[in-house]
C-alpha cells in the first residue's frame, strides 16, 4: 500500500476572465510539514489556496485528501473536512465580540441547547493564550488593532483543531513577539501532525519555518526547492525570473530644515478606547528630506500617534507643542492635515478608503481630483495619464486601470493605497507598515521611491514591525514605549540591538 499525502492536488487551474491566476499546478501537503508557498504579488497564491478552502468552487482540476478526491461545496464544508484557513484578508465581524467572532456558527452549546457563553469565553481565551495574546474576550473585535485581529483570526484556525492549516501571511501585521510565539505554535503543530500551508513574504521567516518551498510565477509553479539548501538569491531568483540586486538604495541626500516638530505630545481622548495607546509624551522632529522610522512593540502607540498627527485619532484634551514649517499644526481632521500637506498611508487598507468595488483608475485618482480638475471639470486625459504613470512607478499588477480594485491581490491593494496618497503631493508623508503584504521585488521598487521621494524633499515618518526595513531606509530612528519616545538614534548607532533595548528597556526602568 502507498502512503498518500494528507492534501493531493493535481493539475489546478483558475481564470478570472482573461487573467490565468493557476495553471496546471500540482501540490501536495504532507501530514506534520509546513509547505511554504511563495511568488510576487499576484502570483496566484491565495487563488489556490482559495480552492483548497473551498472558497472558489469552480476550477480545474482535482484535490485529494488521504487519497480520496474531495470536492467542497463551500468554505464550511472544507472546515468540516479539516481544513482550516487563516486569510490574507481579515475577516471578521468588527460588531461582534472577540469571542464571538471566534466561534460564530458553531457556538459552544449548553444542555438545553443556548449559547453557552462562559464556555466559549474560556476556549476564546485559551486559544488566545497560546498565541501570547492577553485579550478580553468580551471586547468587540472592531476595537482591536490589526495585530490583535490577526491574532484573533489565528486563533479561530486553532479552534477548529483542523488536520491542515492553511495561512495566507499570518505575520503581516504581527511584531516580532508574535511572531515567534506563533512560531512556537505551528511547531507544536507540526508535531502533532497538522499539515501547514504557509504563505509569507518575509524570506527571514520562511528559513525558519519551511520544510519544503514551492515557488508561483505568473499562475504556474516556478520551481520547488529545500530551504534548508537553497539560498535566498535561488529563491528570489525563481520568484520573479531574474536576480534582485541592491533591495535598499544608497547615496543618499543631506536632510533639510525640520518641517515637523513635536514636543511633549500627549492626548488624553475623551472617552478612551480600551487597547489603544494614545500619544502619552511624544518628542520628535522631521526634516524634509529626511526619513525617519518609529519603531516600538506591539502597543507602543505608533499607529496612535500617526493618526493624531494626521487629525484622524480621537478628540480628547491634548499637551505638548506641535509646529509644521514653523506654524502650529493641530489639523481637525483628514482634510485640514491634507490641505497643509500631510498625507497618511495607514495600515488597514480595508479601512483605507480603498472602494473595492470601484476601479482602480478611482481609486487612485480620488484624492487627486482637486489638482486634476480644472474648473470643476475632471481632465480626462490628465486622469488617464497620471494613474497609468503612479501604476507604473508602483508596479501594480492590474489587468487594466478599470477593472475592480476587490479583484487585485492583497498586495498590489496595497500599492494601490500608497499611490493614491502620493498624488496628493504631500510634503509630509506618514506611513503604516507600508510593505506589508508587497513583495520582495516591489518591496524594493518601493524603498527606492521613498529614497527618490525625500531626495525631492518630502518629509518621511514611517512606522514598520520590521526592524530591517527601518534600519535600511531611514536616516534616523525614533523608539516609542506605551506612547513615550524613549530614544531617538541616527542611522550609524541605529542597530537592531539597541532598538530592542529601548523598546523594552524602559519597562524595566519603569518596574524599578
Ligand atoms: N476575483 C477575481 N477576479 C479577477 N481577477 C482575480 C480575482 N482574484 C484574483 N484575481 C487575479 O488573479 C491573479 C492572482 O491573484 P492572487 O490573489 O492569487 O495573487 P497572490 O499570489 O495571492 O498575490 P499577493 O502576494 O499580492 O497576495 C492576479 O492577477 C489577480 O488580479
Ligand atoms: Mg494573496
Amino acid at each position: 500500500m502507498t502512503e498518500h499525502p494528507l492534501v493531493r492536488m493535481t493539475g489546478i487551474g483558475k481564470r478570472f476572465g482573461g487573467v490565468h491566476a493557476c495553471r496546471d499546478i500540482d501540490l501536495t501537503v504532507r501530514a506534520g510539514e509546513v509547505h511554504a508557498l511563495l511568488g510576487e504579488n499576484g502570483a496566484g497564491k491565495s487563488t489556490l489556496i482559495n480552492i483548497l478552502s473551498g472558497v472558489i468552487t469552480e476550477y480545474d482540476g482535482t484535490i485529494e485528501l488521504d487519497g480520496r478526491p474531495v470536492s467542497f461545496a463551500g468554505p464550511s464544508d472544507a472546515q468540516r473536512a479539516g481544513i482550516a484557513t487563516i486569510h490574507q484578508e481579515l475577516d471578521l465581524v468588527a460588531g461582534l465580540s472577540i469571542a464571538e467572532n471566534m466561534f460564530l456558527g458553531r457556538e459552544p452549546r449548553t444542555r438545553v441547547g443556548t449559547v453557552d457563553l462562559r464556555r466559549m469565553r474560556r476556549q476564546a481565551t485559551d486559544h488566545l493564550r497560546t498565541l501570547g495574546a492577553d485579550l478580553e474576550p468580551r471586547r468587540l473585535v472592531g476595537s482591536l488593532r490589526v495585530g490583535e485581529q490577526q491574532l484573533v483570526e489565528i486563533g479561530r484556525a486553532l479552534s477548529l483543531n483542523a488536520r491542515v492549516l492553511i495561512m495566507d501571511e499570518p505575520t503581516a501585521a504581527l511584531a516580532d513577539a508574535e511572531v515567534e510565539r506563533l512560531f512556537a505554535t505551528i511547531a507544536e503543530l507540526r508535531r502533532a501532525g497538522v499539515g501547514i500551508v504557509y504563505i509569507s513574504h518575509r524570506m527571514a521567516e520562511i528559513e525558519v519555518v519551511a520544510d519544503r518551498v514551492t515557488v508561483l510565477r505568473n499562475g504556474g509553479v516556478a520551481g520547488s526547492v529545500d530551504p534548508k539548501t537553497a539560498s535566498r538569491d535561488d529563491i528570489i531568483q525563481l520568484m520573479v525570473g531574474r536576480s534582485v540586486d541592491a533591495l535598499y538604495g544608497e547615496g543618499r541626500n543631506e536632510p533639510g530644515d525640520v518641517l515637523l516638530d513635536v514636543r511633549g505630545l500627549a492626548v488624553a481622548p475623551r472617552r478612551p478606547t480600551p487597547g489603544r495607546t494614545e500619544p502619552a509624551g511624544v518628542d520628535l522632529t522631521v526634516r524634509s528630506g529626511e526619513i525617519v522610522g518609529l519603531a516600538g512593540l506591539m502597543g507602543a502607540g505608533r499607529t496612535e500617534l500617526l493618526e493624531t498627527l494626521f487629525g484622524a485619532g480621537g478628540s480628547g484634551r491634548r499637551a505638548g507643542q506641535v509646529t509644521f514649517d514653523g506654524r502650529p499644526y493641530r489639523p481637525h481632521g483628514p482634510r485640514s492635515a491634507l490641505a497643509r500637506g500631510v498625507a497618511f498611508v495607514p495600515e488597514d487598507r480595508r479601512g483605507a478608503g480603498l472602494m473595492l468595488e470601484h476601479s482602480v483608475s478611482d481609486n487612485v485618482v480620488l484624492s487627486a481630483l482637486s489638482t486634476l480638475s480644472r474648473l470643476g471639470l475632471v481632465r480626462r486625459q490628465a486622469v488617464k495619464r497620471t494613474v497609468a504613470g503612479q501604476l507604473s512607478a508602483l508596479a501594480v499588477k492590474a489587468a487594466s486601470p478599470v477593472v475592480a480594485t476587490a479583484t487585485l491581490s492583497g498586495g498590489n491593494q496595497q500599492k494601490v493605497v500608497f499611490a493614491k496618497q502620493l498624488l496628493t503631493r504631500p510634503r509630509l508623508l506618514l506611513l503604516d507598515e507600508p510593505t506589508r503584504g508587497v513583495d520582495i521585488g516591489a518591496k524594493a521598487e518601493i524603498y527606492r521611491l521613498l529614497h527618490q521621494l525625500a531626495d525631492t524633499g518630502m518629509a518621511i515618518l514611517l512606522a514598520s514591525s520590521e526592524l530591517p526595513e527601518l534600519l535600511s531606509i531611514c536616516d534616523r530612528v525614533v523608539v516609542l514605549h506605551r506612547g513615550h519616545t524613549v530614544a531617538a538614534l541616527p542611522r550609524a548607532s541605529a542597530t537592531q540591538q539597541a532598538i530592542l533595548a529601548a523598546a523594552n528597556g524602559a519597562d524595566a526602568k519603569e518596574a524599578r
